[in-house]
């Protein structure tokens, strides 16, 4: 995930401080050269001599700061460094970097550093709370620094709160998922990805939907994105945030769906269809709640067909634009969805095995199988959301690069 990068990782005055060597060795593993400044509080916890033994290089830290060595030591480890990490970063920490302090080792470095940042904090939940630290916080984020949410639980402190450091893994796993290192195979191109269930009304308070979280959408948005496109998330409501970057345009129903695809499809260079799409609506919407009354015993509710959206995207689709669709199936998955991928002139489908509980519709793990339009098939293995997102998306790049 960091192969070769070089990551600074500054470390201060914590409980947590041991954790972050078991943090430098899991970013070591995960591909990264490790360097470490360490605060004077730090110092307190942690000596430097674990960092220095654990990642086989020199520490800086306040004591080895401008010695007489003919080098200006903040300055020739930020220049070095490719991302920098305050973890863990103590409420003091967090202050300095907000404010731009640079009166140590650690936050001159900070200071001098123009790679990308990620803070973790870990302090008491008070500390963590008070209106001072979520200033710094705000401020760091406007800076652009990525700044991780603590854990919640117990803390050193005997009691439970939000403030704790999060496990070593899961720093280098949220990391990893920020992006920071992605290719930029799509910078200059748009595109359209759509996402979640679709909703249709029956009556202003009713509606039919599917189980769709939106989750497989939503982690391709933010693949594109991180790729370099220029994203339109088009999306029904979902309990997903928004991902960063991306213009989001939400829906509510498949016209509307049809209606915001069709008009934007023009201008993309690319069209990802993830969205759970009704194949059936109301044929009449009642614009009063439907009453039961004494004399009716069952309610017959006619549907009809919806539009087939990436089949009237296939009718305008240029040579040069790309098409991917996605296919639920409970059996058959590879013949039924060669046939939508034929059906809907698509240049990628990614084929999901819906009846499988293990993955898919709601959960954050998925296995699909890609099929290209030459026939060619690969299955990915069971993985993230956000993995598949990244693979499919790069299929999209080559897809276009080759176009
Ligand atoms: N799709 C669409 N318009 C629809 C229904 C589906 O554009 N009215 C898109 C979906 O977003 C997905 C692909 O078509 O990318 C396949 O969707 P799926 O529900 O698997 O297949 P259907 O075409 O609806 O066929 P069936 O439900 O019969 O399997």
């Amino acid at each position: 995930m960091f192969e070769d990068k070089h990551i600074t990782l500054t470390v201060s005055g914590s409980v947590a401080a041991y954790k972050a060597a078991l943090l430098a060795r899991d970013l070591q593993r995960a591909g990264a050269e490790v360097r470490v400044a360490l605060t004077a509080g730090a110092a307190q916890f942690v000596t430097a001599e674990t960092f220095a033994a654990l990642t086989k290089a020199p520490v800086l830290t306040d004591e080895t700061w401008w010695r007489a060595n003919g080098q200006i030591d903040h300055i020739e480890l930020a220049d070095w460094t490719d991302l920098a990490i305050a973890a863990p970063a103590s409420a003091n920490l967090m202050a300095q970097l907000a404010n731009g302090l640079a009166d140590d080792a650690a936050s001159a470095t900070w200071l001098a550093t123009a790679a990308p940042k990620v803070v973790v904090p870990a302090m008491n939940t008070h500390m963590w709370q008070a209106p001072a630290t979520q200033r710094n916080r705000q401020q760091l984020v406007s800076d652009g620094v990525h700044v991780l949410t603590p854990a919640t639980g117990q803390l050193a402190e005997g009691y439970a709160g939000q403030g704790r450091f999060l496990e070593p893994a899961e720093i280098v796993a949220q990391i990893g998922q920020l992006g920071l290192f992605v290719p930029q195979t799509l910078a200059g191109k748009h595109v359209i990805v759509t996402a979640g269930g679709t909703r249709e009304r029956l009556d202003p308070v009713r509606f039919l939907t599917n189980d769709s979280s939106g989750k497989m959408g939503y982690a391709v948005a933010t693949a594109a994105r991180q790729a370099g496109a220029d994203v339109t998330l088009i999306t029904a409501p979902t309990k997903l945030s928004s991902p960063a970057g991306v213009t989001v345009v939400p829906i509510e129903s498949t016209t509307d769906l049809a209606q915001a695809v069709l008009s934007r499809f023009p201008q993309a260079d690319a069209l990802v269809m993830a969205a759970a799409v009704a194949d059936f609506q109301p044929e009449v919407v009642a614009d009063q709640k439907i009453k039961k009354t004494t004399d009716n015993d069952e309610f017959i509710l006619k549907l009809k067909k919806t539009p087939d959206i990436l089949k009237e995207v296939a009718t305008i689709k240029r040579p040069k634009q790309v098409t991917v669709g996605f296919a639920a199936e409970t059996q058959n998955l590879l013949v039924n969805g060669a046939k939508k991928l034929h059906d809907k002139s698509l240049d990628l489908l990614a084929a999901n095995d819906v009846s499988r509980s293990d993955i898919g519709f709601n959960g954050d793990d998925n296995q699909v199988t890609f099929i290209m339009a030459d026939g060619v098939t690969d299955q990915t293995p069971k993985t993230s959301k956000t993995l598949i997102a990244q693979a499919l998306i790069d299929r999209v790049a080559q897809l276009l690069a080759t176009k």
